[in-house]
Parts: structure tokens; C-alpha cells; sequence
């Protein structure tokens, strides 16, 4: 049951707390925290894997193993480079980067403001004393003078699409003019930049034990002694140096450009990437799971599991990161009813995240403006979840056509097409029909529903004790589902044999595969608080009364009410509180 229609108001500092409760309750690390860390990847300890699992379990279960349609595939990390030529990944991944050369700020040039001419370009500093830094850095690196005002630096001003300039206080015309790159940088609004550099999302590896640096550099030290590095490379090359890298920096005749090209060529034949998203293994293995599943379209295929993105930004804790999980379905289906199908699948996805949400009204969806989509798809909504810091991405659902599985035809020369041969081709009337099938592609991450449901559960409350007093509490209120404990058993005292009926009370429940803990330490109000902090839903109680009637106390995590349940129906009770 939803807390609240309303949506949440999220405590003061949230992210910070949750990082905190994270850390120190185990749910994520830092990544190699001892060696100082990766800001680019987690690692989740005994109850963030509990969760994990729990909620990928949950996706599972709702899109393949409850569903007659979809069947679930768990492919390889590494695949062969040419799916990523074909998905459009080798080339389309990589982001024009640019570098402030005053900040450092290193940002998507695709994603930057964009000022218009006329507009002033005021360079915004976190403090007055950056905002002097800055200032000397500029007269020193760019020869002028800006005026300080507070943590502002003011003068310089977009001329044209091309151009900015200084214009000292009162001048009309400027007193210098560079080259406007046509947008500034996004968190100080600096116009001083680089060139734009291509950067690939991809990670890359090599297949094969054989360390290739070797030959590389042996390679470019015999080509790099030739008197005409250029005509080295074509009589070392043939005909590959008429095509691809080798050929474009043939072109310009730029020494390093050469030498990054042979490099290049010289890696292609070990290459090999980790793959960014799960999706392009479905239709590669289209052709052989529709030849030994026995589905038909319409049929998914699911598949959950990790994916790599060298990212720009890693920000937000799980939000984004390098490495990550993804829990992604293709739905193939009938070219013409790909709407219907979108409409379907839209509904049974919200349907999954707003079940096992407090605030359901945190979920919405956002379609996508046509100049937003990739040129293939036609429709694209987000799943959304209102973050602390704003609405933002949970998952993707788009209506992709027949573009994937073209593409692996032509690159693969496989015919990836479905015959169906009860129906008549609607252009020629004639049987079979022989179709691409079209794609709905729900795809989601796992580590950022993580986050989602981590910040939907996260509380703090005041409460009254036994004894009268208020206080604060700590609860993360998960659904039971996804709680990594679903039961915590806890004897009043260490004595009177208390331990021991627990003890008896922890293997009934896991026998029954119930992920149960027993826990002796501390005050009893104090263990109540640790499994509130931890999303534990119910606190089982051996006391007094226990040793003469059998009972123990059943604890609820969000209302902590209790009531006495008979030891003997602690396993059904706990089942169908979980199953409800
Ligand atoms: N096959 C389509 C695809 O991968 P996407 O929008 O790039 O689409 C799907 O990714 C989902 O994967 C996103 O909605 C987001 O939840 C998650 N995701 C993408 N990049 C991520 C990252 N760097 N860190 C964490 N999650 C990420």
C-alpha cells in the first residue's frame, strides 16, 4: 500500500544521509575504498547485494517467467566488435568533449548553453577568492582585464556566432576579439575553451593473451625512422592504407595523426569492447532463440546484467556510474502494431515501479520531442522519478522499428526476419508474410532503481517511546519484497532460554527460504532501531511470556505496532505478509 498520493518530501541533505546509511550499514561502498577510491564504481556489500538481487528478482519475474510471451537470455560482456559497428555504438557513443582552459571544467559540448550575439558572458566563480584567481589567470593566459564584481568576472560579450571580445567598462567595440567555439561552459559560463575531442563511451579491451603493445611500438619505431613516415605507412599497409583511420589521416599529412592511425589499425584485430547496454545481444541472438524457444511474434526477449559506460560525468552516488546494471526486454511484434504494443508496455512498467513505491506519484513519464529521438524510432517515453535534485531518468521505453535487426542483417548478411505463414503479406496479398519485426524496448537500470527505491523508502521520523519520550528515528521503508532481511529474531535477554527458542524460531524461517537474522546484541530498542535503519519489515520477539504461551511478538518496521503470533505459524505469517 502507497504511503502517500502526494509525492515525497525528501529530508534535508538527503543524498549525504543515505550515502552515509549506505556505508555504514553495508548496503554500497566506494570501489576500492583502501586505495582511495573510484568515483566511476560500487560495490555493494551483504545487504545492498541482498537488495539488488531482490529487485532484478522482481523484474525477472514480472517480464519472463510470469509472462507466456518473453524468454530471458544472459549473454556475454564481451561481443564481437562488429555488433557495435552494427548498433551504430563504435561510431554514434562518442561525445564531442571539450576542456575550459580556466576551470578545467571538462563538459559535452552538445549539451552546453549556447549564448546569443549581443549576450554578456559574465564567468560566475564558486567564491570572490576563485573569482581573483581566475581573474589573474585570464590577464595572464589571455592579456586582459576583467572586472571584478564579487564572485562575477564581467567585460567579455558574444559578438557573433564566431566571436567573443573584451569590452572594457563604457566601450562600444572591443579591445580583443578570439574565436567563439558558440557556447560557453555550463557551470561557470566560461567562453576560454578547447577544441572539441571525440571521446567513445565504449570501454575498450584486447582479446588474446599476447601483449600488443610490443608489436605496436616496434612497428612505429621502424615506421617512424623512414625519411616520409606517410609513404612508410602505405608500403607497409597496401591497401588498407586507402581505407578507414589509415586513409583519413593519410589525408592531412599530420605526423601525429599518422602514427595515432597505425596504432589504431594495428589494435582492430584484437579489439574488443565491454558492452554499454544489454539490448544488443536480443537481436543478435534474435534468429536462434526464435528457432529454439518455439515463440513467435508477438515475444520478448529479456536479459538483465552489467554494462559499461566510460561516462563524462559520474554523478549522484548509483545514479550514474561506469559500470552499472541494466534490466532491458525486446518485444518484437507485427510492423503496424508497434503503438498498441508501446501502449502496453508502458502501463505494465509503470505498473511495476509504483508497486513497490511509497510515492507513486514520484513516477511519471516524459515523451520524448521528436528532435530528441534517435532517427529510427518512432515514439520514446522515460520512466521519470522525482530525484532530490529533479525529475530524472529511470527507464527507457522506445518504439525502435525493424532498425535494429536491419542493421545486424546488413552488417551480419544473416537474414534476421520472422515467415509467417498463416498471414498474407499486406502489400502483395500473398502467403507467407515475411516481416523484420518491429521493437518496443523497455529498458531500465537495476542500480539506479536501487537509488530510486533507497530515496522512495528513506525516512525520518519522530516518535513516542514506551516510556513517553520523543525521538527521531531512522526507517528505510522498503517493500518487504525488496527488503534484504525480511525478518529479524530477537531474544529479550541472553538467558531462560530465550536464545535457544530464537535460535529454533531463525531454521523454520530459513528452511522456508526466508532470509532471516538472529540478532542478540544491544538493547532491545536499539536492535529495533538498527532494523528500522535497514528496511527489516518485521522484528520477531522471544520475552517472557514466550516461554510460558509459545507466543512471540510480531513487530511491524512502519507503524511498530505489535501483536503476539504462536511460534508455530511464524513461517505462514511472515509467507503471506510477504506474498500480500
Ligand atoms: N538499450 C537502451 C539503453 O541502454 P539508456 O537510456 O542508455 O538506453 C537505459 O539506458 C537505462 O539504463 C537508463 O534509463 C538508466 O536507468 C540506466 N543507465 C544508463 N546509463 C547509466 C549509468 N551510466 N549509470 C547507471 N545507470 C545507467
Amino acid at each position: 500500500m502507497p504511503l502517500s498520493d502526494a509525492p515525497k518530501a525528501h529530508p534535508a541533505d538527503v543524498m549525504k544521509k543515505l550515502v552515509a546509511l549506505c556505508k555504514n550499514r553495508g548496503f554500497v561502498f566506494q570501489s576500492s575504498e583502501i586505495y582511495g577510491g573510484l568515483k566511476s564504481a560500487y560495490d555493494y556489500g551483504p545487504l545492498g547485494a541482498e537488495l539488488k538481487r531482490n529487485l532484478m528478482g522482481e523484474w525477472w519475474r514480472d517480464m519472463v517467467t510470469t509472462r507466456e510471451n518473453v524468454v530471458g537470455i544472459d549473454a556475454s560482456i564481451i561481443m564481437h566488435p562488429n555488433v557495435w559497428r552494427a548498433s551504430g555504438h563504435a561510431a554514434g557513443f562518442a561525445d564531442p568533449l571539450v576542456d575550459c582552459k580556466v576551470s578545467k571544467e571538462r563538459f559535452r559540448a552538445d549539451k552546453a548553453p549556447r549564448p546569443n550575439p549581443g549576450d554578456p558572458l559574465p564567468i560566475t566563480c564558486a567564491d570572490k577568492g576563485v573569482a581573483k584567481d581566475w581573474a589573474e589567470r585570464i590577464a595572464k593566459d589571455f592579456g586582459v582585464e576583467l572586472e571584478r564584481d564579487g564572485n562575477v568576472l564581467n567585460g567579455l560579450k558574444c559578438i557573433s556566432a564566431t566571436e567573443f571580445g573584451f569590452f572594457p567598462k563604457g566601450a562600444t567595440a572591443p579591445a580583443k576579439t578570439w574565436t567563439f567555439r558558440g557556447y560557453v561552459g555550463p557551470t561557470f559560463g566560461c567562453p576560454f575553451l578547447t577544441d572539441e575531442k571525440q571521446f567513445n563511451l565504449m570501454f575498450r579491451t584486447s582479446l588474446g593473451p599476447v601483449d600488443q603493445m610490443g608489436d605496436i611500438a616496434a612497428a612505429i619505431t621502424e615506421l617512424t625512422a623512414a625519411p616520409d613516415l606517410a609513404a612508410a605507412v602505405r608500403a607497409r599497409f597496401g591497401r588498407a592504407a586507402d581505407e578507414g583511420v589509415l586513409a583519413k589521416a593519410l589525408e592531412g599529412n599530420d605526423r601525429a595523426r599518422i602514427i595515432r592511425a597505425v596504432m589504431e589499425h594495428l589494435s582492430q584485430a584484437a579489439l574488443a569492447y565491454l558492452r554499454p547496454e544489454t539490448a544488443q545481444a536480443m537481436f543478435v541472438q534474435f534468429k536462434n532463440v526464435l528457432e529454439s524457444s518455439g515463440q513467435k511474434p508477438p515475444f520478448g526477449i529479456a536479459q538483465m546484467g552489467k554494462s559499461f559506460r566510460n561516462e563524462v560525468t559520474v554523478e549522484h552516488f548509483i545514479f550514474r556510474s561506469c559500470e552499472f546494471e541494466q534490466m532491458e526486454m525486446e518485444f518484437f511484434c507485427e510492423p503496424g502494431t508497434q503503438a498498441e504494443w508501446m501502449r502496453f508496455w508502458k502501463e505494465a512498467r509503470m505498473a511495476w515501479w509504483t508497486r513497490f513505491a511509497n510515492y507513486p506519484a514520484d513516477f511519471k513519464f516524459r515523451q520524448h520531442a521528436k528532435d530528441e529521438m534517435a532517427f529510427y524510432a518512432d515514439d520514446c517515453y522515460d520512466v521519470e522519478y522525482k530525484y532530490p535534485w529533479g525529475w530524472g531518468e529511470l527507464e527507457g521505453i522506445a518504439s525502435r522499428t525493424d532498425y535494429d535487426l536491419s542493421q545486424h542483417e546488413k552488417h551480419s548478411g544473416v537474414t534476421l526476419q520472422y515467415v509467417d505463414q498463416e498471414k498474407a503479406d499486406p502489400k502483395t496479398g500473398a502467403k507467407p508474410w515475411k516481416y523484420k519485426p518491429y521493437v518496443i524496448e523497455p529498458a531500465a537500470g537495476a542500480t539506479r532503481a536501487v537509488l530510486c527505491f533507497l530515496l522512495d523508502a528513506y525516512h525520518e521520523e519522530e516518535r513516542t517511546t514506551a516510556t513517553g519520550e520523543k525521538e527521531m528515528r531512522t526507517v528505510l521503508k522498503l517493500h518487504p519484497r525488496l527488503a534484504p532481511i525480511k525478518a529479524a529474531v530477537l531474544p529479550l535477554v541472553k538467558k531462560d532460554g530465550m536464545p535457544e527458542k530464537a535460535r529454533e524460531i531463525i531454521a523454520a524461517l530459513l528452511k522456508a527460504g526466508i532470509n532471516a537474522k538472529y540478532d542478540e546484541k544491544a538493547a532491545i530498542g536499539k536492535r529495533y532501531a538498527k532494523h528500522d535503519e535497514i528496511g527489516t519489515p518485521w522484528c520477531l520477539t522471544v520475552d517472557g511470556q514466550t516461554l510460558t504461551d509459545g507466543t512471540v511478538t510480531l513487530r511491524d518496521r512502519d507503524t511498530t505496532q505489535q501483536v503476539r503470533v504462536a511460534i508455530p505459524d511464524v513461517v505462514a505469517q511472515i509467507k503471506s505478509r510477504l506474498e500480500g
